[in-house]
């Protein structure tokens, strides 16, 4: 792990290359015991980060994943939306599986817009409206969430402070919403809700950009747990079918506040293979027996709202386009464990539109029908690969398909997945 982590400095970024659930967490886990604090700039409870340490099973959605090591501190950004109902619903959770002193370890900033119950509402209530159009969100009121906020009428956590103002707010938002969309949300009612847990709440917030400015004086090691992927990046994904935050590295620097020349290094994750949630492109996807047997082999279902995984082979063409737009330094690869017993694996290496060769996945349903995918052919492997610790004792069809997938990609694979536990990982020099 020290040789991995070391040409990587000090202030790291994770950051998800394909269209979520690469295994983030797993890594920020295991990385965590090098770093002293943990923090998530975008997104919210949408994300679903699942870690498995000595059998036992832990998912965190809005809580940084580094929280399981005893030392570690967890910073929420003010680029992401808290749902502090859910927020206090995880931190009782982690507490039940045993996870100790977790309130005095978590900061979460004053300027994180608040998730209501009514943004929920209104998030279902959209995806209900657009029928077979829909995005296929997590349903957590993120989207709505999220326009409030750059509509300059979202409600912060620093609002908490004040509870007449707070009121006030709630009131106005929820007339706002009533009368745009026909609806019928009870603004005591979710007044009442958020105070329930406002005391809770109040003390874990604080500035949290002068304490990873105090932390960036004082030379402390830095983890920025990436949620979502670059491909639900709002302006850089398969947009409209995106979430609704900048999840790729530059979100690192606005939701955190933290100055972008100051992140030492950034790592992708991408799987073996492809999966996605919800709904929007996916040019390798197996619409056959070989994605259900993916899918099963794999455990592809969401950790936040259990739904399928949609499932395809490894696109170069998208963890490229990852690499090139956020700057990896290098690859976790995930999953490898997943595709044995598969004799032969494709890998798509080049999209064609009319002819011509194209480098992001195209987000028109036009263009998408039309897309040409030239893949290569590599040959599988039939052994198992849990408890593999080196790089030479994988199976030699196991190691070319690695570099043949880092030729692709233009970019080192630094670190296999080889199963779910921490220990699970093999580190390359
Ligand atoms: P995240 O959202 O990117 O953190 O990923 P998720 O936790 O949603 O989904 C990844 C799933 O794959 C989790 O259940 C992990 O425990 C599991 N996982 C991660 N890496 C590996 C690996 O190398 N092999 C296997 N078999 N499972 C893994
Ligand atoms: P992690 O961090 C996979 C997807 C949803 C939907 C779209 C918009 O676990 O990798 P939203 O609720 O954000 O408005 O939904 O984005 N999505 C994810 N897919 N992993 C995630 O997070 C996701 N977070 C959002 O399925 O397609
Ligand atoms: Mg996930």
């Amino acid at each position: 792990m020290q040789n991995f982590l070391q040409p990587l400095g000090l202030n790291v970024g994770v950051i998800g290359t394909q269209w979520g659930d690469e295994g983030k967490g797993k890594l920020v886990d295991a990385m965590s015991a090098h770093f002293d604090y943990i923090c998530r700039s975008t997104g919210g409870a949408n994300a679903g980060h699942t870690i498995y340490n000595e059998g036992k099973k832990y998912v965190f959605r809005l809580f940084p994943s580094g929280l399981l090591h005893p030392d570690t501190i967890g910073v929420i950004g003010n680029g992401t939306v808290v749902d502090p109902i859910d927020l206090i619903f995880e931190i009782k959770s982690l507490e039940e599986t045993g996870i100790e002193n977790i309130r005095p370890r978590v900061k979460i900033s004053l300027h994180a817009h608040l998730v209501f119950e009514y943004h929920k509402t209104i998030d279902a209530e959209l995806e209900r409206r657009k029928g077979d159009k829909k995005i296929g969100t997590t349903c957590r009121g993120i989207g709505p969430t999220y326009n409030d906020k750059i509509s300059r009428r979202g409600i912060r956590c620093e609002d908490l402070l004040d509870k007449e103002l707070l009121k006030e707010k709630v009131f106005a938002n929820v007339k706002f919403h009533n009368e745009t969309l026909g609806l019928n949300v009870d603004a005591e009612e979710e007044f009442q809700k958020i105070m329930s847990v406002r005391d809770e709440i109040k003390p874990l917030l604080t500035d949290t950009r002068i304490l990873l400015q105090e932390a960036l004086r004082d030379g402390k090691r830095i983890l920025f747990e990436g949620a979502q992927a670059h491909h639900l990046d709002i302006d850089h994904g398969t947009y409209p079918f995106v979430t609704s935050s900048n999840v790729s590295s530059g979100g690192i620097a606005t939701g955190l506040g933290f100055p972008a020349r100051k992140i030492t290094g950034l790592i992708g994750i991408a799987k073996a293979y492809t999966t996605r949630v919800g709904s929007g492109p996916f040019p390798t996807e197996l619409n056959d027996q070989l994605g259900e047997d993916l899918r099963a082999a794999g455990g592809e279902f969401g950790a936040v709202t259990g739904r399928p995984r949609r499932c395809g082979w490894f696109d170069a063409v998208v963890v490229r386009n990852s690499v090139e737009f956020n700057g990896l330094d290098c690859i976790n690869l995930t999953k490898l464990d997943v595709l044995s017993g598969i004799p032969e694996l494709k890998v798509a290496t080049k999209y064609l539109l009319d002819g011509q060769e194209i480098r992001t996945v195209p987000t028109t349903r036009k263009a998408n029908q039309k897309l040409e995918v030239e893949y290569i052919t590599l040959p599988g492997w039939e052994e198992d690969l849990s408890g593999i610790k080196d790089f030479t004792d994988l199976p030699e069809n196991a190691r070319s398909y690695v570099t043949t997938l880092e030729k692709l990609i233009r970019c080192p694979i630094r670190a296999i997945g080889v199963g779910m536990d921490r220990q699970d990982l093999i580190f390359r020099d």
